[in-house]
């Protein structure tokens, strides 16, 4: 990994970084240090690289030329390769973290650019930063030590670097957690002791002790980072005291589907990636709201767990329409049979010549639009008979089995049942536990969901959009 750090103090960059595992990593040509001079490439014939700023204030800036012609050394654009990223440093940036260490150890070259002074003319730093960084809100004389700190940090993210391998994986920071505390030799020292388990050569116990450790001191040191660690884990382990009434969120996050906003005690929020909905349970009025906060109510579609989590939501926007549905699961791991009707049946899945005819004859509000996309992503199927559609299922790109529906003509003859049933099967198959959301009024589906071996949780959930 090589990195070019454009600045007026080379020897500032190339003395901090030499030593220790840096050093040694520079020896070994796993990374490369190359700090250029800014003023060698000014056009001043005193060597200046700085001026007023327009509009007066305090202090010099460094002026666009030196830097432009610094960068245009170092950047040459190779043929057939991505542009150089370049990282200015600036306590205007994004904030530096761990998580960026380790995407930016992925690239094989980085331009660092310091300021000095006052700051750098805007229109350089347009032309050629890719992304700004701050390493903390406070503000230093120049970029050099935040870029040698983000040097260090990056550095230590490549393979080799560090001796043992996995140290830059498992300490500090990662999957969100503190590292546990550590002790060597002597076992007392000023009477206090080493705790017993770390003698004890249990090496799954003492892992064990660890974690736990890095999880109190987490909680207690840094909250913040805590809410961040093994989110799904423990939205698993709130949703599945209640199995049945958040089985769409257990799925949604199981099937990888899910952005896990919120894992608190009394609360999980989620918002589901490709159908973009909001998913929202409660232990108390307070708790939903304080979830509430932290969604984007524009355009926003939520389905919550609890009736004062709808009243907080129908409160909080003025709104009135909501519809309340079962949530209906299939609870077994064994598909159920195939229901055998009187007539000759076919069920495949449907192509998109089928599109507008299931627009045309379903009852709920999707466009055609949606129904080419659930068709196109292969979760729409259609019951046939002597060729002609008689009816239709599918999934839902929030993850629920719905769109079911027969035919005028085809109603009463054993149609919906077969594509209930071939729906869970499909969906059995695919390693899913089959759900759908049932409009507490529609009966008909309320009576063909339970034929079909599907369970009733005990409470509604409620979509508002
Ligand atoms: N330059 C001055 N202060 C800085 C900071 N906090 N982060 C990055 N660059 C800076």
């Amino acid at each position: 990994m090589q990195f070019h750090i454009l600045t007026l103090f080379p020897e500032m960059v190339e003395n901090g970084l030499q030593t220790s595992i840096l050093g040694r990593a520079i020896q070994k040509g796993l990374i490369g240090i190359h700090a250029v001079n800014i003023r060698d490439y000014t056009q001043d014939k005193h060597n200046k690289v700085d001026d007023y700023p327009y509009g007066g204030g305090a202090g010099m800036l460094m002026q666009a030329q030196p830097v432009y012609d610094a960068w245009k050394a170092v950047a040459k654009p190779a043929e057939g390769k991505k542009p150089v990223r370049v990282l200015f440093m600036s306590p205007q940036g994004k904030t530096f973290s761990q998580e960026m260490a380790k995407e930016l150890a992925q690239e094989e070259e980085l331009i660092f650019l310091c300021g000095h002074y006052e700051g750098i003319d805007e229109r350089v730093i347009e032309e050629i930063v890719t992304d700004p960084v701050s390493i903390g809100d406070y503000v230093l004389t120049g970029g050099e030590l935040p870029a040698m700190v983000m040097i260090d940090a990056i550095s230590r993210m490549v393979p080799g670097v560090l001796k043992n391998e996995d140290s830059g994986v498992t300490e500090s920071f990662q999957e969100n957690l503190l590292e546990y505390p550590q002790y060597t030799r002597p076992e007392v020292w000023e009477g206090k002791k080493v705790p017993d388990i770390l003698l004890s050569g249990d090496h799954a116990r003492i892992d064990k002790w660890r974690l736990e450790k890095s999880k109190e001191r987490t909680k207690a040191r840094r909250p913040d980072l805590y809410e961040k660690y093994d989110l799904s884990g423990r939205a698993l382990e709130y949703l599945l005291k209640n199995k049945m009434l958040h089985m769409d969120m257990i799925e949604d996050i199981r099937r990888g589907k899910a952005d896990i906003l919120a894992v608190r005690e009394d609360g999980v929020l989620t918002k589901d990636r490709s159908g973009g909905v909001y998913r929202i349970t409660a232990k108390t009025k307070d708790a939903g709201e304080r979830l509430l906060s932290l969604t984007d109510p524009t355009g926003a579609v939520y389905v919550c767990h609890q009736k004062f989590v709808l009243t907080s939501i129908l409160e909080r926007f003025g709104l009135k329409n909501f519809n309340e549905c079962y949530q209906v699961i299939y609870p077994k791991k064994k598909a159920p049979d195939l229901p055998e009707p009187d007539e000759a049946v076919e069920i495949r899945e449907l192509d998109e010549t089928y599109a507008a005819n299931v627009e045309a004859h379903y009852h709920l509000y999707h466009d055609e639009a949606y129904i080419r996309e659930r068709i196109a992503s292969r979760q729409m199927i259609g019951a046939f008979l002597d060729g002609e559609l008689a009816g239709f299922a599918g999934v839902h790109n929030d993850g629920g089995m719905g769109m079911l529906e027969v035919l005028e003509p085809f109603r009463k003859r054993g149609i919906g049942s077969l594509l209930e049933v071939e729906m869970i099967r499909r969906e059995l198959a695919a390693g899913h536990v089959p759900y759908a959301h049932v409009f507490v009024e529609n009966e008909i589906s309320a009576a063909l969901q339970k034929k079909s071996g599907m369970r009733f949780a005990s409470g509604s959930v409620f979509w508002v959009s």
